[in-house]
Order: structure tokens, then sequence, then C-alpha cells
């Protein structure tokens, strides 16, 4: 099956094709790992943290995997898809290990944590397995496998969250940079196998979150993008201060870091996102007027068979309270067609819902069985594939109007842009981001800007992904 996905720019920064680090340093390391990275964003997030422990043990990053003493895949099993991709490529890294038989091959992530050692069974060339949880523990387990032996640390962890861990940046632009701010998910949605790969909810200690992000600003960046499977669940205990931390409190506190600090989150679940997180939201003109906010479905009955806990009407009275209080969100959403049961009428009613929230972008999946979940523990697998296809391509066809429709109410419109690079057309245009997540494209012209400054850009024009402006001073 394919995942069709609607909008390019968006999903690199998402559901990201693999990305390899590059590191200038490589060689005062005495050993070379590389690393590539498939999935959300916190797998992305994960392998810098996997980045920096392999640091303090003499590896360095680098991005050319032939001179790599230890190759990693960090995984995703969010789909049948994600993981086949997965496979595929460690049959290529089978290949290279053959001709070089000293270097190790370790899987890391949800698809790890999944298989566990049957891992090692069927991908006889793996000789590394290790958990979301477990990171810690990949010196020993390098060392193990260096002397011949399988290694596999699989446990999850109630605790564990990374907080004092500090994430070696890969491949970055140095200007934007992702914060984890808890990690599992107590959620069960019937369909997610994240809360079996990723373990119980907990959220990390907000000094720790903080110090991170003044550290990220202290050294230029100007965007932080705190990181979680639910962040409106955060909750912290500071019992120095006997302050209960909620995430509206912890948006606050990173966004006083500097006003010159973007602050963005993801991701939202539509039955958490509080009042408080929306008044705070308005407050700070630094924190991105942007929700990711997944809808799943539309239909009341297949969010119930989903265990998402609200009804459509729930949802839209979410998504009219997020207006109200901030006229200009931008709002994007998840979709999945063709979820056990679906009827035509259902499928409908999940078009509705997009054309009454009139989403900027979306992720729209086919649904894709995953195994130990609820769904495939109680419900069958019971809409054919072309029916899922036909339903997803109206999806994806809807939301591409949608885009458009949202882009052209930007035209004549004047956005705070942060410059992240060049655009990936010309050396002589920037491209950045606006407050509403939307990529925007502008001459370089004779202005003095560089990365990770800000520009006020006026939009002349647009593509379903891009907006197109000029500069005004
Ligand atoms: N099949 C299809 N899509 C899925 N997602 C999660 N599990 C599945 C599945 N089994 C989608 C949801 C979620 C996003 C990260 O991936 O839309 O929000
Ligand atoms: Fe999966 Fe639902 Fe948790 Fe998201 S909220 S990670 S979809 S169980």
């Amino acid at each position: 099956m394919v995942d069709l996905v609607a909008n390019k720019v968006h999903d690199e920064q998402r559901q990201g094709e693999a990305f390899a680090p590059f590191a200038n340093d490589v060689n005062q390391y005495n050993k070379k790992f590389y690393i590539e990275s498939y999935g959300c964003q916190m797998n992305f997030s994960d392998s810098e943290i996997v980045a920096s422990i392999l640091q303090t043990e003499g590896f360095g990053a680098t991005r050319n995997y032939e001179e790599a003493d230890l190759v990693l895949l960090n995984t995703c099993s969010i789909r049948e898809k994600a993981e086949q991709t997965v496979r595929k490529r460690l049959t290529e890294f089978r290949k290279i290990k053959e001709a070089k038989p000293g270097m190790l091959v370790g899987v890391l992530g949800c698809m790890a944590e999944r298989l566990k050692s049957k891992f090692l069974e069927e991908e006889k060339l793996v000789d590394i397995v290790v958990g979301p949880d477990a990171y810690r523990t990949l010196p020993v387990l390098i060392e193990e496998a260096e002397t011949g032996q399988k290694s596999v640390n699989v446990l999850l962890s109630r605790e564990e969250t990374y907080a004092d861990i500090s994430p070696v940046r890969l491949d970055s632009n140095g200007v934007t940079a992702f914060i984890s701010i808890m990690r599992g998910c107590n959620n069960m949605c019937s369909f997610c196998v994240v809360p079996f790969t990723r373990g119980r909810e907990r959220s990390r200690d907000a000094h720790s979150i903080i110090n991170e992000a003044q550290d990220l600003f202290d050294r230029g960046y100007k965007e932080v993008t705190l990181l979680g499977q639910n962040v409106d669940s955060y909750y912290w205990i500071d019992e120095a201060n006997d302050e209960m931390v909620t995430f509206a409190k912890l948006l606050e506190k990173v966004a006083l870091v500097s006003p010159q600090l973007r602050v963005r989150f993801s991701t939202s679940h539509p039955k958490d996102i509080t009042d408080e997180v929306l008044f705070t939201m308005a407050k700070y003109e630094n924190i991105c007027n942007y929700i990711h906010l997944p809808l799943q479905s539309g239909s009341t009955r297949v969010l119930q068979l989903m265990n998402r806990t609200y009804t459509r009407e729930w949802y839209k009275a979410k998504v009219n309270r997020i207006r109200e209080i901030i006229p200009d969100c931008g709002i994007s959403s998840d979709i999945i067609a063709g979820f056990c049961t679906e009827e035509e009428q259902d499928h409908e009613d999940t078009l509705g819902i997009m054309q009454s929230s009139a989403y900027d972008m979306s992720y729209m999946f086919f649904y894709s069985e995953r195994p130990g979940t609820l769904a495939a523990r109680r419900y069958k697998d019971d809409i054919p594939e072309e029916i899922k296809k036909r339903r997803l391509k109206e999806i994806v066809d809807l939301q591409g109007k949608l885009s458009y429709e949202s882009n052209k109410k930007d035209v004549g419109k004047t956005f705070k842009v942060l410059i992240e690079g060049n655009s990936k057309k010309s050396e002589t245009e920037w491209k950045g981001r606006n407050s509403q997540n939307k990529m925007i494209v502008f001459p370089k012209g004779n202005y003095n800007y560089n990365i990770g400054d800000y520009a006020f850009v006026k939009v002349a024009d647009f593509t379903q992904a891009t907006l197109i402006g000029e500069v005004v001073i």
C-alpha cells in the first residue's frame, strides 16, 4: 500500500524521509557511526539523543555509511509500509556488511521494540536491537556485539525521559530544533501501535526543557518545537517551587526564554487541548499560531471504534474555539481512510469535517492493521483495498483544494518569516516559515538578511505547498 500525503513541504518536516547526519568534526573520534531515521519527529529527536550517547563513547557521526563502524536504523512501525521500507534498507546493508564484516548494524526505535529478538532471527545480519527507552545501554550493547554476540535491550521504562542528555543536533540548519518534552502515550487509540512500542506516558523535568531551550537560543537557534505524542497531557510537579507545570505553563516558560525564540509544539489530542493552552498561545507573539489537531475520522461511530474519546461535534467545537481565541491559527490534521467497518456515510462525514475545519494541510493514510493493537484484536480489517484507495484519493483531493484555498487567502497579507535557508530552487531566494507553519519563498534582493533572521514578507503568489512573496520594509 502507498501512503499518500498532499503537502511535500510539511511531509518532509514530519513524516520524514530517512536522513543521515553530517558532522564536520568526525575525524576527532576513533570510531564512526551512521544513523538513518524513519517516521515521526520523535524518532529524529531520539536519534540526536543516541548521537550524544555515542559521542561520549568516542563515536563521531558520518554521512557516509561506507566508512562507518556502526550503522543504525531508527525505525518506525506506525504502518506496514514503514516497516517494509526499513526491511528493504536492511537488505541493502546486509550486502554492504558482507563486504565489510567488522561493521555492526543496529536497529533502534519502534520496530526494534515491536519485534524484539525476533529481529535477530529474521534479519540475521542485525547485531544490535534497542528499544526507545534503552538507548543509555547502547555502549554496553555495542561492546557485547563487538565480541560477536547479538545484543538486545527492549525494556520499556516508566521513568526514562533522557532529561539530562544534551542532544547532538544532526543535520541541523542551526535555526530550528526539536525538544522532546515527554515520552510514550496512554491513549490507546485502537489502530495505533505507539502505546506498545513507546510505553507509558511520562513527562520530562520542566527545568531541563527550559535549560535546553535557553542553550539552543544562546547558540543562535530561533525556533524550538516541543515534541510529545500527546503534548497537552504534559504534567510535571516542581517540588522545589511547589508548582504544578501543565503544558500551558510549560509553553509560557519556554516562550519567556526570549521573544526572539519561536515556540511550536506537536502533537495535540483534540480531547486534551485546553483553553489555557489557547489563551497562552494568544498571549505570546512568539508562540506560533499553528496547531496539529489530528481528526482521524469525522464519524462519531468510527471515532468510538478508534477509541478517540471525542465525537464529531466535540471536534468541530474545538476547531471553533481555536478560531475564536486565535483567529489566524493554522490547523492541520491526520486522517485515516478505510478504518474497520467504515461506510460511505462515515467517509462523507470525514470529508464534511475537513471542509468545515478548512485545514491548511493534512497527513492522510490508508488504515494499516498493526499486530497487537486493540483494532487488530477486536475488529476485522474489512474495507477492501480499492475502496480504501478511492476514499483516500477523495480525501487527498479535497485537502489539495483546501490547501489551495487557504494559500489563496494569504495573497496580499504580510507575514513575519523566520529564514531557514536558501530555497530549493535558487540561491538567490530565501525560504522560511510564517507563524502558521507555511513555507514562504522570496527573493533575497539587496537586503542583508541571513539564515536565522526574521523578515516581513508580503505574499504575491502561491502554489499548493508554498507561498511566494517579496520583502516589505
Ligand atoms: N494505519 C494508518 N494510519 C495510522 N496512524 C497511526 N496508526 C495507523 C494505522 N494503523 C496515523 C494516525 C496518526 C499518525 C501519526 O499516523 O493518523 O495520527
Ligand atoms: Fe497513537 Fe493515539 Fe497515542 Fe497518537 S494519541 S500516539 S494515535 S495512541
